[in-house]
């Protein structure tokens, strides 16, 4: 399958991701999740990209779009695969649908998390991420680790994120408003979405959002 996640930040795309993915044997790809590795290793794109994260803005599409395509090309991801923060605007969406008809390949379904405000407020403030691997998520009171600051499933330190500072969520909420939301519209006229609610426990999202992908909702 090759499904789009979408929803605001702090909706629980990635959360989901590593489940859904697990399930439904494909790879999950975040853009943010190759971003960070890059700043971690300090690649040249890293760097590119780290001014606009911290400010909450878009990372731009040419630096985007490639770095997606050639993880897309990976041979992990040839039958299928779940993007989660990609694409984010419109220009994005295209190039993707570029891309895929270039493969002879179509999506097979958008999957959007919806989630009122305040509670992505909530779920963005109590978060923690692992240093060693990103794509490891945890919440202070939602989602606790065993051991206070340390990652589970690797063992590495936790930390709160840099653009997760208040006056940086808002930005990314008016970011994901303005540019993100328009490519609903873009994949619904394709008859691609599937808008489930993202509130509840986790499992329960990722029950509900399988039945959806399966198309029993
Ligand atoms: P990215 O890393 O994609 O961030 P985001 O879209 O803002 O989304 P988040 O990762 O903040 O939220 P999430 O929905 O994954 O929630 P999570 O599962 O962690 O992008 C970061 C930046 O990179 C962007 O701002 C941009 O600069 C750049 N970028 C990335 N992609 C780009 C692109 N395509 N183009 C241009 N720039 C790009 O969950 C949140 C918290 O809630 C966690 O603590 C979790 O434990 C908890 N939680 C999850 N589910 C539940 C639940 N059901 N109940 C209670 N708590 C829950
Ligand atoms: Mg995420």
């Amino acid at each position: 399958m090759r499904i789009v996640l979408v929803g605001p930040p702090g909706a629980g795309k990635g959360t989901q991701a590593a489940f859904l993915a697990k399930n439904l044997s494909i790879p999950h790809i975040s853009t943010g999740d190759l971003f960070r590795a890059n700043i971690s290793q300090g690649t040249e794109l890293g760097k590119q990209a780290k001014a606009y994260m911290d400010a909450g803005n878009l990372v731009p599409d040419e630096v985007t779009i490639g770095m997606a395509k050639d993880r897309m090309a990976k041979p992990d991801a040839e039958n299928g695969f779940l993007l989660d923060g990609f694409p984010r605007n419109v220009s994005q969406a295209e190039a993707l649908d570029v891309a895929l008809k270039a493969d002879d390949v179509k999506l097979d379904a958008v999957l959007d998390l919806e989630v009122p405000e305040d509670e992505v407020v909530k779920r963005i403030a109590g978060r923690r991420i692992c240093r060693k691997d990103s794509s490891h998520v945890f919440h202070v009171t939602y989602s606790q680790p065993k051991q206070e600051g340390v990652c589970d499933v690797c063992g590495g330190e936790l930390y709160q994120r840099e653009d997760d500072s208040e006056d940086t969520v808002r930005k990314r909420l008016e970011v994901y408003h303005t540019q993100t939301e328009p490519i609903i519209d873009y994949y619904r006229t394709q008859g691609l979405v599937v808008t489930i609610s993202a509130l509840g426990k986790v499992d329960e999202v990722t029950e509900r959002a399988m039945d959806a992908l399966k198309g029993d909702k």
